[in-house]
């Protein structure tokens, strides 16, 4: 069960690196207002969400203790994130705080997740 759980982890991980990554590459067209939410950017939350999920899941098959707290308020975020991801989706450009806020919501979610015990 530990292996399949590290798994997930990793999984978990792939999809940071696909949201933040997407986020990113648009650092320098976001200063030009030509910035626009990459698909990169909706994977990346989609599979945070299900490799989350999944995780709780595994855990409490195990019986382990889980900070809900921390967990809840990981989901809340990103369930505002992938809100403004997912409505902008089509959008040729998007403002710059819509892409600021899923670029500063997923740091805050790193954060979160390391230092909060
Ligand atoms: C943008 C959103 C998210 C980010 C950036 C993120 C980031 C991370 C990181 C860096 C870790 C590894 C460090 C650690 O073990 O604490 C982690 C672990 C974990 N995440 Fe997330 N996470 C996000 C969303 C979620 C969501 C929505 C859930 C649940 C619904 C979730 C559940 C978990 C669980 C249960 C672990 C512990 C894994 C383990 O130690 O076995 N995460 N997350």
């Amino acid at each position: 069960m530990d292996v399949l759980i590290h798994a997930v982890v990793g999984l978990h991980i792939v999809g940071i690196a696909a949201l933040l990554g997407g986020f990113l590459t648009q650092m320098k067209a976001m200063g030009q207002g030509t910035a626009r939410m990459t698909p990169a950017m909706l994977h990346g939350a989609l599979t945070m969400l299900v490799t989350g999920v999944a995780l709780v899941g595994l855990h409490q098959t195990q019986g382990d203790t889980i900070n809900t707290i921390k967990i809840g308020v990981k989901l809340a975020l990103l369930v505002v994130i992938l809100g403004l991801v997912y409505v902008k989706r089509d959008e040729e450009k998007v403002e710059s705080a819509a892409l600021g806020t899923v670029g500063a919501l997923t740091a805050a979610n790193i954060f979160i997740a390391v230092l909060w015990v």
